[in-house]
């Protein structure tokens, strides 16, 4: 068995256990993507749904229901939303960050134009709001667009502080906060409260997804320098070009000496970067084990996304729920 089956066994045993929702999730989702209107819309949303993607939102919003033991349909209109806000911020992100791979597919500012992500990613946030109001729950309303407010916030504090080699951990903290674990939260939180769930279960929730999407980011920037293009589908080395401090440079920075120490300046700050640069990054990195830190952090913030499902109802699905927290550490893609 290779690594990459190992690792991701508990996603697809959860998304196996979830089978007949997810199914009715995904078909959700391929008919709100669909516009009469204005063909750029089918033709850009069919290229980034069609790559797939891990799904990995939309299921912690059905699982989160189905742990309080939900029997409705709603939990599949609020996974769709998720799904939906998740993919808009993708086509806003790969505009903003310049990239040109996603899903192990070009994207779609390379395909079509920065105009034609930008206007669809508005596009499916709108559509995301019509599928959450169908729930008739102000408070599921209020949840999810507030998360999308803060994904925004991250975003945009992520930008101030790049190129900024006095970003420090928590500076980086409130920024995955903003940016992934808001949704993770979210996503959580209005299944637990679409399932009529008590005060303590929805905050447990809101915990395990705010824990989890902490790690997951943190991976996420682990995997930006030692992953492979192949495996994560998007370009590895998006991060140093981009000058973003994420936490294996901040960490790595924090213990620089003189020589390195100007080597972040000069292509962080300055922006001057050249070929080797980033194998120099990289040996950098390797030196001081600001990568293993880094997934030791993340692996710190798994186990307390396992710890706040304690209280929760036991049984197979809160178990995977539990695996599901190392994977996202353990994750190669
Ligand atoms: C990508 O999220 C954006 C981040 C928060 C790092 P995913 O890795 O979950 O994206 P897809 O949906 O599986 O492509
Ligand atoms: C994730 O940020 C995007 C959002 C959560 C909005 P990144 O820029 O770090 O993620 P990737 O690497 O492009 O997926
Ligand atoms: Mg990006
Ligand atoms: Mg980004």
């Amino acid at each position: 068995m290779g690594v990459n089956e190992q690792v991701s066994k508990p996603l697809d045993r959860l998304s196996g256990l979830l089978a007949a929702d997810m199914g009715a999730v995904d078909a959700l989702i391929r008919t709100r993507m669909e516009s009469r209107h204005a063909p750029r819309i089918p033709e850009v949303t069919a290229h980034l749904v069609g790559a797939g993607g891990k799904r990995l939102r939309p299921l912690l919003t059905i699982a989160a229901a189905r742990l309080l033991g939900y029997q409705g349909t709603h939990h599949h209109l609020l996974a769709a939303t998720v799904e939906f806000i998740h993919t808009a911020t993708l086509l806003h992100d790969d505009v903003v960050d310049e990239s040109s791979q996603r899903r192990g597919r070009p994207t779609a500012n390379l395909l079509w134009d920065n105009k034609s992500s930008v206007l669809v990613g508005d596009y499916l946030f709108a559509r995301s709001f019509q599928l959450m109001t169908e729930t008739g729950s102000m408070r599921v309303m209020d949840i999810l667009a507030s998360a999308a407010a803060t994904i925004a916030e991250g975003e945009v504090l992520q930008l101030t502080a790049a190129q900024d080699l006095a970003t420090d951990e928590d500076i980086y903290l409130q920024v995955v906060r903003g940016k992934t674990a808001a949704l993770f939260s979210a996503a959580t939180e209005v299944g637990g409260v679409v399932a009529g769930g008590t005060d303590a279960q929805v905050r447990a929730l809101f915990d395990y997804g705010d824990a989890l999407g902490v790690a997951f980011q943190i991976v996420d920037d682990v995997l930006d320098y030692s992953g492979s293009t192949e495996t994560i589908g998007k370009n590895v080395g998006d991060d140093f070009r981009e000058r973003k401090l994420t936490l294996p440079v901040i960490k790595a920075v924090a213990q620089a000496d003189a020589d390195e120490r100007a080597f972040w300046e000069r292509t962080i700050e300055k922006g001057q970067q050249q070929p080797g640069d980033l194998d120099r990054a990289l040996a950098i990195l390797a030196r001081h084990g600001s990568i293993q830190a880094a997934r030791d952090d993340a692996l710190g913030w798994a186990g307390r996304a396992r710890a706040a499902l304690a209280d929760l109802p036991g049984g197979e699905l809160r178990d995977l729920m539990g695996e599901l927290a190392d994977f996202v550490v353990a994750r190669v893609a």
